[in-house]
């Protein structure tokens, strides 16, 4: 939790064409942070399975506002202090899609 806080406080703000280092950024901390529960390939662990066809009851906007404020009395966090609405979107469609875990 604390290199996840430090990696996000030094997010360089004024990068320039930071767009696919911040997808870079995001991902990496879905499988590191994210996935110290629910798995390194998103499989499931502590939490549920992340994987496309886990998630296939939820819209996107259902996913988002999970993770946006976490599932009260279970180990699943709020991530509104520590991701921003946009960056939050950005992870439900990649979860939705599949795009960040292998086959
Ligand atoms: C400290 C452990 C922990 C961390 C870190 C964590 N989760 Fe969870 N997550 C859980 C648990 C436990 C649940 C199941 C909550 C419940 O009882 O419904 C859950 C549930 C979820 C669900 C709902 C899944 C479903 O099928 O209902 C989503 C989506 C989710 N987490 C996404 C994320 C994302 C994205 C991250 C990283 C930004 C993350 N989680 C980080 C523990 C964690």
């Amino acid at each position: 939790m604390v290199a996840l806080l430090s990696g996000l406080l030094i997010a360089p703000a004024a990068a320039v064409g930071t767009e696919e280092v911040e997808e870079a950024r995001l991902a990496n901390l879905v499988i590191q942070d994210c996935g110290s529960c629910h798995g390194l390939t998103l499989r499931g662990g502590l939490g549920p399975s992340l994987r496309p066809e886990s998630l296939e009851r939820l819209p996107v906007e259902a996913i988002a506002a999970i993770i946006r404020e976490g599932v009260p009395g279970s180990a699943m966090p709020p991530w509104k202090p520590l991701l921003t609405p946009e960056e939050i979107h950005w992870i439900s469609r990649q979860l939705k899609s599949g795009a960040l875990v292998s086959p």
